[in-house]
């Protein structure tokens, strides 16, 4: 069925979306920040190729979404060929949950040798008529198939090259619907400080296309959303690692957003909610991909939850040693007997 699109992309007012995160944004967690105010969050990078080769099965768990729980539901997709792009589209829209999928979110921004090597991810950074002939097949074929077509990346390839102007206006001369940039080159990958002024550049460079546009990198609270909106003139911004152990992040930026009050925004969340939250999000992925992997995958997330909370430290080196659900749950509880019986 077709869907309404008008006003999914509405600049009246900022969308807050999650940033995908191959690892951290899955379905569940996705579940989760929509709860707590997402507006949206694509799916981390799933490769274009291996669907039209394997089909969807070998791929689910990265595509997998929840429309119920979700909201609006976004597909992230990479690879370095318009044919396996609008072919992978097709075999997804062929699969009954899949199918429901609003968004195709094509990857151009990943830094990963082993995907860059390829052509793909931030690689095409480096190819920008391919990219153009990417977008714009698969534009026409999202559009076929009653879906919306978006693209997220970065500023340039390295930093003296930086050609992320010129690139922003490809992906929107080719029929981008929304573009989301991350303000580092490839070659920084994660570090240093993100380039909002980069950012502001290509968001003007594309101002005439009425294409959406997302500024991302470094957002961590109300504050630093309000002021990458500000600088960038973005109509919207996306957070990823900051929310990663924290989804009530989504409605604090938002209530920021809106009432430009930092005290009434904050919330204290406490240590019993933290872990609650801790637990949910590790029951959820143990629906999604069994106890074992879970609670391994979770490692990552656990510390981050309870960080900033005394004892964190040594909670943390029990939380990464716990091989199962009722292990993290037993370190939990002995936190929270502990910190009741004021220890
Ligand atoms: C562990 C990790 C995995 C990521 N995976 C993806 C991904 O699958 N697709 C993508 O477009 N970006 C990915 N990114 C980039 C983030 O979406 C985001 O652009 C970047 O972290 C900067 O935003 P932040 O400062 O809010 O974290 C990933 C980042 C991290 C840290």
């Amino acid at each position: 069925m077709r869907r309404d699109f008008s006003d999914l992309f509405d600049t009246s007012r900022p969308l807050v979306a999650l940033s995908p995160m191959a690892g951290f944004s899955c379905v569940t967690f996705r579940g989760l920040c929509h709860g707590l105010g997402s507006d949206y969050a694509p799916t981390e990078l799933t490769r274009a190729r291996s669907i039209v080769m394997n089909g969807v099965t070998k791929s689910y768990r990265f595509m997998r979404i929840d429309p119920e729980k979700e909201g609006v539901t976004a597909i992230q997709l990479f690879g370095n060929t318009p044919g396996d792009f609008t072919e992978a589209m097709k075999i997804i829209c062929e699969d009954e949950l899949l199918s429901r999928v609003d968004i195709f979110d094509i990857n151009m921004g990943c830094p990963v040798q082993k995907v860059v090597k390829t052509g793909a991810g931030s690689g095409l950074l480096k190819t920008p008529e391919l990219a153009g002939k990417i977008v714009k097949s698969s534009r026409k074929t999202a559009e076929s198939l009653g879906k919306v077509l978006t693209v997220k990346t970065r500023i340039g390839f390295s930093d003296n090259n930086l050609n992320g102007l010129e690139f922003a206006k490809i992906l929107a001369d080719n029929g981008a619907q929304a573009i989301c940039v991350h303000g580092r080159s490839a070659m920084q990958m994660y570090a240093g400080k993100a380039d909002w002024e980069q950012i502001r550049l290509m968001r003007e460079s594309v101002k005439d296309y009425g294409v959406y546009f997302f500024a991302n990198g470094d957002v961590k609270d109300g504050p630093s959303a309000r002021e990458i909106l500000d600088v960038t003139g973005a109509d919207g911004v996306m957070i990823g690692r900051a929310a990663c152990g924290n989804p009530w992040l989504f409605s604090e930026v938002k209530d920021y957003l809106l009432c430009q009050n930092a005290d009434n925004a904050i919330k204290n969340i406490s240590f019993k909610e933290k872990c609650d939250m801790l637990l949910t999000e590790l029951h959820g992925r143990i629906g999604e991909v069994g106890e074992r992997t879970a609670v391994c995958e979770m490692r990552g997330v656990m510390p981050q939850y309870i960080k900033g909370f005394q004892g964190a430290a040594k909670m943390k080196v029990a939380l990464c040693r716990a091989s199962t659900e009722m292990e993290v749950r037993q370190i939990l509880d002995d936190c929270l007997r502990l910190r009741e019986d004021g220890l």
